[in-house]
């Protein structure tokens, strides 16, 4: 039996504390959270109200997982790495590429298991596809194009209103969202970027697009109705059930709680009336070893969709929607249709797929058999797949491309 701390009991942490003790494998012996109601979601385990107290002490579980909020990551990350804790950290690992760097030293030189929560390689649905890429079945691969439909009320929900709405708060949307499709991106092709150009900005969520009648909150406003991006209609009917995004709101997910949230919340301010900063839309131009390229666009204006994908091999085609993956032979001239079924949709409400249940099931292997080939990343991968992220982003702000290696 895996035996695990918990640094940071909010969405995150609980879920995969959760997945862990249904695989029946590990147990959670300590958790540390400043907020009572999170720590008491673990009614076996010692409570510390910070990380800090935990870190004080001699090492007291095989692993760690550390799902704090993305500016608190790196000192919790070094200090559990020196105590020799295995770790699961939450992306991004870091905010600022010297973080990054200092992590990945921490963990090398630990020897300890770490990984990063890199969801989207342990889908069934990504395994399928990393399969039939790898066994050739379209040749070389050429191109891709990849979408990620970010989905108009996560958007409002998490980068207008939330906790990543801005840049000095939390991060740029490329690393606190998009440095999962980076990733996966490096992971498909096997290959590291070299190059990489991008714009994109906030187009929509801003004062000026506010209607003239709009309230400064949802519950208060008369442009409501008409509004895609209304708080009251996208919480109201989730209350009285403990779900994300409700769960951010509020502990208290009773009808009352979700209006009093509403009223003196964040969650209930209009989209066009918060303080954000982070973009609504991107796209990043991607060159990777040997010349293979891919096109990548995150955009909010979407519906609540998986990724959308088309891989161009040398000898066939994939479309995949993150559930089927359609595959064109150019030899034979057929098309296959392979369903992978995922879990769960695309959100974190959703396990991303099946991806946060695979990644925590490879973690506890790994960290029980010492084996590391489970984990589907290595420091260093999770690393250039950050600092591509940071490169992207400098090209956006400066208009040049920019090199990664
Ligand atoms: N892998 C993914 O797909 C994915 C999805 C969403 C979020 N995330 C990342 O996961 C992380 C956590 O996100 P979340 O939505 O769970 O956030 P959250 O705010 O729900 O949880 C963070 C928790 O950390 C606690 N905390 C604050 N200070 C602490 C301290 N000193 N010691 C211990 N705990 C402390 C907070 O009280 C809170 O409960 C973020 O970095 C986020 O970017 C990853």
């Amino acid at each position: 039996m895996v035996t695990l701390a918990v640094v940071g009991a909010g969405s995150r942490g609980l879920s995969y504390a959760r997945h862990a003790a249904g695989t029946g494998r590990a147990r959670v012996v300590a958790v540390a959270d400043p907020l009572a109601s999170r720590r008491e979601k673990f009614p076996d385990a010692t409570p510390y109200a910070d990380w800090r107290e935990l870190a004080a002490l001699p090492r007291q579980a095989d692993a760690v997982i550390i799902a704090t909020q993305d500016r608190d990551h790196v000192e919790p990350a070094l200090r559990f790495a020196e105590l020799g804790y295995d770790i699961l950290l939450e992306k991004p690992m870091g905010v600022s590429q010297e973080e990054c760097h200092a992590i990945v030293s921490a963990a090398e030189r630990s020897g300890a298991i770490f990984a990063v929560c890199h969801v989207l390689r342990y889908t069934p649905y990504t395994k399928t596809l990393k399969a039939l890429l790898d066994a050739g079945r379209i040749g070389e691969i050429v191109s891709i194009q990849h979408l990620e439909p970010v989905g108009w009320w996560h958007q409002a929900h998490s980068y207008v209103r939330g906790n990543w709405r801005r840049t000095d708060e939390s991060t740029f949307m490329l690393l606190a969202k998009s440095c999962h499709d980076l990733d996966w991106l490096v992971h498909l092709t096997g290959k590291r970027v070299t190059r990489v150009s991008s714009f994109g900005g906030l187009h929509h969520f801003r004062p000026e697009n506010r209607p003239q009648n709009a309230a400064d909150r949802c519950l208060d406003c008369t442009a409501e109705p008409e509004c895609p991006y209304s708080a009251t209609r996208l919480y109201l009917p989730l209350a009285g059930r403990e779900i994300w995004p409700l769960t951010a709101l509020t502990d208290d997910v009773s009808e009352q709680g979700v209006r009093k949230a509403l009223r003196t919340g964040p969650y209930g301010r209009c989209v066009y009336a918060c303080d954000n900063d982070v973009v609504d839309h991107q796209v990043v131009n991607m060159e990777f070893e040997g010349g293979t390229t891919a096109a990548f666009t995150m955009t909010a204006f979407t519906p609540s969709l998986h990724r959308q994908t088309r891989v161009f091999g040398t000898h066939g085609s994939i479309e995949g929607d993150g559930d089927r993956l359609t595959v064109h032979d150019f030899v034979t001239g057929r098309t296959e249709v392979v369903e992978t079924r995922p879990p769960g949709d695309a959100t974190a409400r959703g396990g991303h797929g099946g991806g946060d249940e695979g990644l925590v099931e490879a973690f506890l292997t790994a960290v029980s058999t010492r084996d590391r080939s489970s984990i589907l990343s290595s420091p260093t991968d999770s690393l250039h797949s950050h600092l591509m992220a940071w490169a992207a982003e400098r090209s956006r702000l400066t208009g040049e491309t920019v090199r990664t290696d």
